[in-house]
């Protein structure tokens, strides 16, 4: 596999650059504010065996995991860190020389895994609309071609924030059927829509064919549990998946799984405290690109906490976006992400909106005061 540029840069930076506008998970709380959040004792932490736990998640678990979709049992529910669970089903999924289909820009996981896996993969480009990132409904036929084994989605998309509506997803689930295409959808950034204020349905809802990606990552702001869950209808694949867990972490921490439980306790209290720092940040994000409407272009994000700019250029850097990002992280700081490290080309810019609206509004500021001297040709050091 090629080395994985997102993770790589942030594996680099994240930790010693200042201000880090570009992570794309919300703002985390502690385990003792999400007890407190959770309505749970505390000391129930400290009690807690730390023995093996079920290998497909702790039962309880994934019960609840199971009744956030409308017809799932929990047995199709198998547990795990979310880019864990991209990795073993995607692996057992597709077959070598199988065609498949990945919308781009993406995740790199979404497509790099399904390569190694040997998959013939092709890109579904979403489109540059006017106001939007979006899907190019026209396109399912030439794109859906006989033979295809999967159709591999990201909606919100990472790291564009498109998503679609539900009529949309409705028509792309049926078009897979159709087919005999395995539609598989990462909705890791569902729960945190913008534009229109719905994420679309999970993709198990509507077809019985699909397979649903979702965890604790980005919405409810704890990264730190290595916990999401995918939802596994077809008993054959469900059972390799399994297997091939075995082989990686063999179960979860019986630690994580009690803090899981706590996190959908507290999820209402969570998203809404979440939401409303990207909705600032987004309003914060809105000025910066208008007091600069000759450096920067912007399809706003339709849900999730990610978004994607792009970058007209400066005089004293030109038009590439990882000159400018690697500017302003030297001079003041700043954290971006270009879109080279998603394969994108580079003239776009991705940044996160979920994070702490002060930290934010300070590194839009130290970004703001470096644009400046950008401008003026002369960055400080
Ligand atoms: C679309 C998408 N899926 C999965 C993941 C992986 O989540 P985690 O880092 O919690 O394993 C990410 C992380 O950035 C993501 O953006």
């Amino acid at each position: 596999m090629r080395p994985f540029k997102l993770e790589r840069f942030f594996s680099e930076h994240e930790f010693v650059t200042r201000f880090p506008l570009c992570c794309s998970d919300c703002e985390t709380v502690t385990v003792g504010e999400l007890l407190e959040l959770a309505g749970r004792d505390p000391t129930q932490l400290l009690s807690q065996p730390l023995m093996y736990s079920d290998p497909q998640g702790d039962p309880a678990l994934r019960a609840r995991v199971a009744g956030r979709y409308r017809a799932v049992s929990p047995d199709q529910v198998v547990m795990g860190a979310p880019q864990e669970l991209i990795a073993l089903t995607l692996r057992c999924l597709i077959r070598p020389s199988e065609r498949v289909v990945v919308i781009t820009p993406c995740y790199q996981s979404l497509w790099e895994v399904a390569h190694a896996a040997g998959g013939d993969v092709d890109a579904w480009p979403l489109v540059e609309g006017s106001d939007r990132f979006e899907i190019d409904m026209d396109a399912i036929d030439r794109v859906l071609l006989p033979g295809t084994r999967a159709l591999i989605a990201n909606f919100p998309n990472n790291p564009t924030g498109a998503s679609v509506n539900a009529a949309h997803m409705a028509r792309l689930a049926a078009s897979c059927d159709e087919r005999g295409v395995v539609l598989f959808c990462d909705e890791i950034y569902h729960g945190l829509p913008i534009s229109p204020a719905e994420d679309p349905p999970p993709a198990v809802d509507v077809s019985p064919n699909a397979i649903s990606l979702n965890g604790f990552s980005k919405t409810f702001g704890l990264p730190g549990l290595r916990m999401g869950w995918v939802v596994l209808r077809n008993p054959e694949l469900r059972q390799r998946v399994c297997e091939a867990k075995d082989y990686s972490t063999i179960c979860s921490s019986p630690v994580t799984e009690m803090l899981s439980h706590a996190a959908l306790d507290a999820e209402s209290a969570l998203r809404a405290r979440n939401r409303r720092n990207l909705l600032e940040n987004h309003d914060r994000l809105r000025a910066f690109v208008e007091t600069y409407p000759h450096l920067f272009d912007w399809r706003q994000a339709q849900g999730g906490s990610v978004t994607l700019l792009r970058f007209l250029g400066l005089p004293s850097l030109g038009p590439s976006a990882s000159n400018f990002c690697d500017a302003v992280r030297r001079s003041a700081g700043v954290l971006l992400a270009p879109s080279t490290l998603f394969d994108f080309g580079d003239q776009h810019i991705r940044f996160g909106l979920g994070r702490n609206r002060q930290d934010f509004a300070n590194g839009i500021d130290a970004l703001a005061r470096c644009v400046e001297e950008l401008e003026r040709g002369t960055p400080t050091p």
